[in-house]
């Protein structure tokens, strides 16, 4: 029986499609990719129809995919992968036993790897938080932008909507400190491009350049993860390692 599979495509670039990606969407006649995907992925698509499925109602998406489905496999690429900030629950839900999910490469894991720095560092930071200032809402009794800020934490901002004026104030009086901040913009695609600074600094440092798009009135998606937190600049040592070889490490040897 032919599946449907959501395969976790990764921020853009072919090369961080998991092998297990590239078999599933490989065997698939119809593939639904959002941009930049159509492009950057161009020679693994060729030969199979590619549509956007943002273009087509839920009840016609349906439709289409169960038409492909009576004679071969259909794929669908999602940015990143599944676990966060991905629209595609519904049609996972709808096709259920008949649907597999294929974990990606997260743009969070590519940001870290883009700045060579680990987003959790103890002694420096001991949380991660994922939040997009655009779905956090105002909603009565929700923590805002600034209470989740705050010394030791990490911040991963997806979505951002706020001007980087009104973000950096924002995150200012919740850190109470001008802490690193990044921006990374199109991650493994081309123009990409990271800005590191401070909270105090990285306004000036973008030079008035627009990274969120929120000038476009199409609403385009900006392609630009912002990263916060100590941990972005921090330098430990060999003494970090040898610290956690003594307390921690040792008496787990001895313990096995
Ligand atoms: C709908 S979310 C996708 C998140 C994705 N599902 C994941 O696993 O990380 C879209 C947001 O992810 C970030 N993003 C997606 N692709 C990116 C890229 N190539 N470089 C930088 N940020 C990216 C941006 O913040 C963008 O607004």
């Amino acid at each position: 029986m032919h599946k449907v599979y959501f395969i976790g495509a990764g921020p853009g670039d072919p090369q961080l499609l998991t092998l297990q990606g590239a078999e599933a969407l490989d065997r698939a006649a119809l593939v639904f990719a959002p941009e930049p995907f159509e492009q950057t992925f161009a020679e693994r698509l060729n030969g199979k129809v590619v549509d956007s499925p943002f273009d087509f109602d839920f009840s016609d998406l349906v439709v289409r995919v169960k038409d492909q489905l009576a004679t071969a496999d259909v794929a669908f690429l999602i940015p990143g992968d599944l676990t966060f900030y991905a629209p595609f629950q519904a049609l996972i839900n709808y096709f259920a036993d008949n649907s597999e999910v294929l974990a990606g490469v997260g743009i969070a894991n590519a940001a870290s790897a883009a700045i060579k720095q680990t987003l959790d560092l103890p002694g420096v930071c001991n949380r991660a938080i994922i939040v997009s200032p655009k779905t956090l809402g105002n909603e009565e009794g929700m923590p805002r932008l600034d209470e989740l800020a705050g010394k030791g934490a990490s911040l991963l901002l997806y979505m951002n909507n706020l001007p980087l004026v009104e973000l950096c104030a924002t995150l200012r009086r919740g850190y109470k400190a001008d802490v690193p901040i990044a921006l990374l913009h199109r991650l493994g695609l081309p123009g990409e491009e990271i800005i590191i600074g401070s909270l105090d600094n990285i306004v000036e440092k973008t030079a008035g350049r627009d990274y969120f798009n929120l000038d476009d009135p199409t609403g385009k998606s900006a392609l630009t993860l912002v990263v916060v937190g100590e941990t972005l600049t921090a330098d430990v040592d060999g003494s970090w390692w040898d610290y956690r070889r003594e307390h921690i490490w040792k008496k787990r040897q001895k313990g096995s």
